[in-house]
């Protein structure tokens, strides 16, 4: 029961944690108006207490350092340490963008408007497109940052008529969202049985009302599209604009690059491709990158280089700010880090180990569980549970369950839309062999215990702090005791 106890009910008076030295300065009250009426409701704990709290709980989570985490188009993979050291530089981790004027800004962040002005460089070379920037916060955030450049690129030219993106079946929903709350309106584009975008009905959904046209490639099927240049021309020709949703670039970054594709606009997540922290929830990073055609509507202020010293300087036709001063600064300082480590060279062998790793999991697994789609995957496979479903009643749920009680985060499960009981599985680079086996192997026995005991699957998790939730009343309801 001592597992569950919250640190106000490890609270006991008179405890203390801190052992302040004595006083070297006269004592000073503080001014009347500034005292509190009533003591302030804070545990009475110990330091130890405080460590094994801390610690108990931060052993209760699942996370990239500790498990196997291969949540399908989330891209959990290790975030190597260097990169933290770097961020913990006291130069960048102390800096406050507030200062008392501009020039003193100026003055004081030379250093990190260098790593600004380099990385949206070396970000705009990765895209194969003109400049970047790196404002937008999450993925989500560069989506709405790229379909708002979208619009401010065809009211400038006087294309008011152009009111519509078209949205692939498969795409993540914050594709039309964004869309929508640009003010678009989304035409969806069907999957063929294939799993990549039907071509036929591309080319009748593009006409003139046509704004842009949201890809991600690969595709959260796991599949490279293989019309993406033809896609590109046929919207080009009809003056709409192509924007890559980079959430997938992991899988072909150093191979190829969108802009070569054709795509006018696109966001990182630097936070999936750079291995930098998700967080929860955040702290991630959208930086975007885009054509030239896009580049004056950019979000400013941008960093540029005068001489020696990096200033700043905001276009007319700028969409404005999206985010304060220069986004998640010290996420992007991760991935900054994280580059300059890799080089062009370990660059490539990301795309190349996720892809060898995705395809070992695949070719292990496509007895046991039914592949959604044929053929090779890029960098996550995706199988549907569909059919286990229909023989025994087992369905994508039961089996995340069931591998959290072997030591796995579970896959994402029931996205894409698209397929039926699905369970997408990103390995990721950063895996071993070894670990890829025990998952497998995991897999392979909840496969045989869908067939063979069914109702072991519908009990698990069994060995977590909490078993199966009511998980509508668990996102309201915080406290766990209300919900056993
Ligand atoms: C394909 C795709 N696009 C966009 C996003 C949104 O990215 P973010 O979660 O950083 O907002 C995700 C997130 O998982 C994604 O998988």
């Amino acid at each position: 029961m001592d597992e569950m106890r919250t640190i106000f009910e490890c609270s006991v008076p008179g405890r203390q944690a801190v052992m302040p030295e004595p006083l070297d300065v006269p004592e000073a009250a503080l001014p009347e108006a500034l005292r509190r009426d009533t003591p302030l409701a804070l545990p009475e704990v110990s330091e130890l207490d405080v460590v094994r709290h801390f610690t108990r709980l931060s052993r209760r989570n699942f996370g990239v350092d500790s498990h196997f985490y291969p949540l399908g188009s989330c891209t959990m993979k290790y975030n190597p340490k260097v990169a933290e050291s770097v961020a913990a530089l006291p130069g960048f981790a102390g800096l406050h963008p507030h200062t008392a004027s501009v020039e003193a800004y100026l003055d004081t962040c030379q250093g990190a408007l260098a790593v600004v002005y380099k990385l949206e460089r070396r970000l705009a070379e990765i895209a194969g497109m003109a400049a970047g920037c790196l404002q937008p916060m999450a993925g989500a955030h560069g989506e709405l940052a790229g379909v708002l450049l979208i619009a401010a690129y065809h009211k400038a030219h006087g294309n008011n008529e152009r009111d519509v993106i078209l949205i692939p079946d498969s795409a993540h929903g914050t594709n039309p969202a964004s869309a929508a709350m640009a003010g678009f309106k989304v035409r969806t584009l069907p999957s063929d049985r294939r799993g990549v975008v039907d071509f036929d009905a591309f080319t009748s959904l593009m006409d003139g009302q046509v704004a842009g046209v949201m890809l991600t490639c690969p595709n959260t099927h796991g599949l490279f599209e293989p019309q993406v240049a033809e896609m590109s021309a046929l919207a080009h020709e009809h003056g709409a604009l192509m924007y890559y949703d980079g959430a997938n670039l992991n899988a072909i970054v150093g191979q190829c690059r969108p802009g070569v594709l054709g795509f006018d606009v696109m966001h990182f997540n630097l936070h999936k491709t750079f291995g930098t922290p998700h967080g929860m929830g955040g702290p991630g990073s959208g930086a975007i990158a885009v054509g030239e055609r896009l580049e004056a509507f950019l979000p400013g202020p941008r960093v540029v280089k005068q001489g020696d010293n990096y200033t700043l300087q905001t276009s007319e036709r700028s969409i404005g700010k999206m985010a304060p001063f220069f986004g998640s600064f010290l996420v992007a300082l991760r991935a900054y880090a994280y580059i300059l480590a890799l080089g062009d060279a370990g660059l490539k062998r990301v795309s190349e180990g996720a892809l060898l790793n995705a395809n070992y999991v695949l070719a292990r697994l496509k007895e046991a569980w039914k592949p959604a789609y044929e053929g090779f995957c890029m960098h996550e496979c995706l199988f549907t549970a569909g059919d286990k479903t229909a023989a025994h009643g087992v369905q994508a749920l039961d089996i995340a369950k069931a591998l959290l009680d072997r030591g796995f985060h579970a896959p994402t499960v029931y996205f894409p839309l698209t397929v039926k009981e699905g369970l997408m599985i990103e390995p990721t680079e950063t895996e071993s062999r070894q670990t890829l086996d025990a998952f497998c192997d995991a897999l392979l026995e909840i496969a045989r215990l869908a067939e063979e005991d069914p109702d072991a699957l519908f009990q698990a998790p069994t060995t977590m702090p909490v078993g199966r939730l009511d998980q509508a009343k668990a996102a309201k309801t915080l406290d766990c005791a209300d919900l056993a």
